[in-house]
């Protein structure tokens, strides 16, 4: 089965092609395609997402990055005899991109002159991530699902973050083996707008043990790399920064709710913080002070997030741990989770995206649409009720016992 999944949620326009064979946990991945355009340099101007200037940017580069992701599939070896969409044909695809004009030129420019690849399924970030980009990647997704007749399936973005690290070792054009988990096992989410601690009982089957109350982990690193002074994203600025630091005594900072008898986060107290370190400092903060404050707020943040995730690992008995979204990037964080994990649960696996899998991509999306469609045997809903979803949730919360 071959999958086309196309990723919008935020600033990367992603667009991967996967072939699946034999049945989990003996499935072999193949990528066929996969293709990446971060905008990040441009939204570095605003210090973070502007969601309008995110939406024009997809309208411009989905084309290209698909056709991209065509070519490195081998299915743009044959060309089309078609120049144009049949008049029926262009009036649909016309009414699905009339909100983006600039996808709809080169979308009618572009697909009459290609062959109908052999794909099975089409899968497309449905929520959650901002509105109008999330749009934009639908509205192509259900304009080539109609063009060539290929079913469309809705993915929950958090869903690809959850099950991105269980592809192992994965190189394009290669096929890849799959990880395999033990149930019941703890996803811990940490990504630009969602820290999450998720019980799996199952694939598929989720129960949300506690979130942030406040900022998310990603947002957090951002908002204090902003104040340092470094560009956005600031997550691996602050990484780079922290390598050269060290334990510093003038730089002592919180670690919010550690002790919480729930398992919800809190990263706004830590920001805080640092802004009044900062403010204290003024302009006399060397590069040294800088790393070294990086180092503390890593290390506060990887601390928090390691001791709760680990005690809802003992409560919860889970046998594996799951890491996902672009902060599973953290050298730092993984490290402190492993080392926490090997210590205290020896017998857990700690499953971690590999390069390139922890921040926005569609491959995750592909996977999850995988794992919800082809390997469940769901049959997607129809085209034309899949909406985008700001803040469409993977789980709900599971009340805490008395
Ligand atoms: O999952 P993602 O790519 O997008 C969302 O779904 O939000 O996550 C992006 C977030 C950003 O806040 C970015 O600063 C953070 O992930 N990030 C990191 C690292 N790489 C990306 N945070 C800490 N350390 C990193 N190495
Ligand atoms: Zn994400």
């Amino acid at each position: 089965m071959k999958i086309l999944a196309i990723e919008t949620s935020c600033d990367e326009t992603a667009v991967s092609i996967i072939r699946a064979e034999g049945e989990y946990p003996d499935t072999t991945i193949t990528i066929l395609g996969n293709v990446v355009l971060s905008q990040a340099q441009l939204h570095a101007e605003y210090g973070g997402v502007f969601p309008h200037l995110a939406k024009r940017e997809h309208s411009r580069n989905l084309v290209p990055v698909f056709k991209k992701a065509l070519e490195q599939a081998g299915f743009l070896n044959r060309q089309s005899a078609t120049v144009n969409l049949p008049t029926s044909q262009l009036a649909n695809v016309q009414t699905i991109l009339e909100r983006e004009p600039a996808l709809y030129e080169a979308f009618v420019e572009f697909i009459p002159k290609i062959e109908k690849p052999d794909i099975d399924l089409i899968a497309v970030t449905a929520g959650p991530g901002l509105e109008p980009a999330l749009w934009t990647g639908i509205n192509f997704a259900k304009a080539l699902a109609r063009v060539w007749d290929i079913p469309l399936a809705p993915v929950n973005h958090m869903e690809g973050h959850l099950l991105s690290s269980l592809l192992d070792q994965w190189r394009p054009g290669h096929g890849a083996r799959m990880r395999s988990i033990t149930f019941p096992a703890l996803g811990l989410l940490i990504s630009g707008g969602h820290t999450e601690l998720v019980l799996m009982r199952d694939f598929l089957s989720y129960e949300l043990l506690g979130s942030t109350r406040d900022d998310a982990v990603g947002e957090a690193f951002d908002k204090v790399a902003r104040m340092m002074g470094l560009v956005y994203p600031g997550g691996p600025e602050i990484s780079r920064y922290a390598v050269r630091g060290k334990e510093n005594s003038d730089f002592v900072l919180p670690r919010p709710m550690l002790h919480s008898d729930d398992f919800d986060f809190s990263f706004s107290g830590i920001k805080t913080a640092v802004m009044y370190l900062l403010r204290e400092r003024k302009k006399s903060l060397t590069e040294q002070g800088k790393a070294d404050l990086a180092y503390a707020f890593e290390t506060a943040v990887a601390d928090v997030l390691a001791q709760k995730t680990l005690r809802a690992a003992e409560e919860y008995g889970a046998r594996t741990l799951v890491l996902g979204g672009g902060v599973s990037a953290n050298n730092a964080i993984c490290n402190t989770l492993r080392a926490g994990a090997e210590k205290r649960l020896p017998q857990v696996a700690v499953l971690i995206p590999e390069a390139g899998l922890a921040t926005d991509n569609a491959l995750m999306i592909a996977l999850a649409a995988y794992f919800r469609y082809a390997a469940a045997g769901t049959t997607p809903p129809h085209p034309e009720t899949i909406r985008a979803c700001g803040t469409l949730s993977l789980a709900s919360r599971r009340s805490r016992r008395a």
